[in-house]
């Protein structure tokens, strides 16, 4: 996979963000002020099918998640339902399961939901992790990757905090090609900013999701720029038609 040539900052930038700093506070303001109704809206949004896909994407990490005492950090993790889905694949004695976001708001909802299990959360920015090197033997992150400031700067955190051999997976959304795309375009920019807007009695995120969506770069482009954060194997598998994919890499060794 040869290295994408364009190595200028390229990441999250919601409207009127300037910079890495006002962007990642404008994205972090953005979650906190819909955590309230971020899981209806999710489920309601995507009909449920993201329950699919986070089952799918922790499902392909079984080997890490059945091993005793392995290390897991799911990024981004949000009100948690990727964490819960790395949890639910574990086995009696179970990997330690950290989730981590910046979201105040998004992290507590999360902790109440978690209550009773052996999860743990910590309020961290993702391009500013607070662990050693070399720490997870899996990092995932589930819609989460795509809104930070700083792509290359986000994977390289991830492959500083990877045991060498570790393994990297990236759930995010993608843009699905002809006839199907089409229509699903119409549903992602019209629709659903209208009916997120309606129901979280928030203007601005629902429009911003399709926008990010469109900046997103191509699964090429990922691809390449996980080679150049220091990632082998890198994958694509692309879910439900390209709506959403998984990025998968092994931090070299
Ligand atoms: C779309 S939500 C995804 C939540 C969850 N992973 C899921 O699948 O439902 C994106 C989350 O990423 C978090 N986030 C965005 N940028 C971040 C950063 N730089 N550091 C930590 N969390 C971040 C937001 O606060 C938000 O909770």
């Amino acid at each position: 996979m040869s290295p994408h040539p364009n190595r200028r900052t390229i990441g999250a930038a919601p409207a009127g963000a300037q910079d890495r700093e006002s962007a990642a506070k404008a994205v972090r303001e953005m979650f906190t002020s819909i955590a309230p109704r971020y899981d209806l809206l999710n489920h309601v949004l995507s009909f449920n099918v993201d329950r699919l896909w986070w089952w799918r994407t922790a499902r392909k990490f079984d080997a890490i998640l059945k091993r005793p005492g392995a290390r897991v950090l799911d990024l981004c993790c949000g009100t948690g339902d990727m964490t819960f889905a790395l949890r639910r694949r574990t086995t009696s004695a179970p990997a330690q399961i950290l989730g981590a976001d910046f979201s105040h708001a998004m992290l507590q909802r999360a902790s109440e939901k978690g209550r009773g299990t052996n999860l743990r959360w910590i309020e961290a920015d993702a391009l500013n992790l607070p662990f050693p090197d070399g720490h997870f033997n899996l990092v995932t992150s589930a819609f989460g990757f795509r809104n930070l400031a700083d792509y290359d700067a986000g994977l390289r955190e991830i492959a500083r905090v990877l045991t060498p051999g570790g393994e990297c997976g990236i759930l995010d959304f993608g843009e699905p090609g002809g006839f199907i795309g089409k229509g699903y375009r119409v549903y992602f920019k019209e629709v659903l900013p209208a009916i997120g807007t309606l129901l979280s009695g928030v203007r601005g995120p629902y429009a911003y999701l399709p926008a990010s969506v469109e900046r997103f770069p191509s699964p090429d482009e990922m691809l390449g720029r996980m080679h150049q954060a220091g990632f082998r194997e890198v994958s694509w598998t692309p879910y439900t038609f390209g709506i959403a994919g998984l990025y998968r890499g092994t931090r070299s060794t």
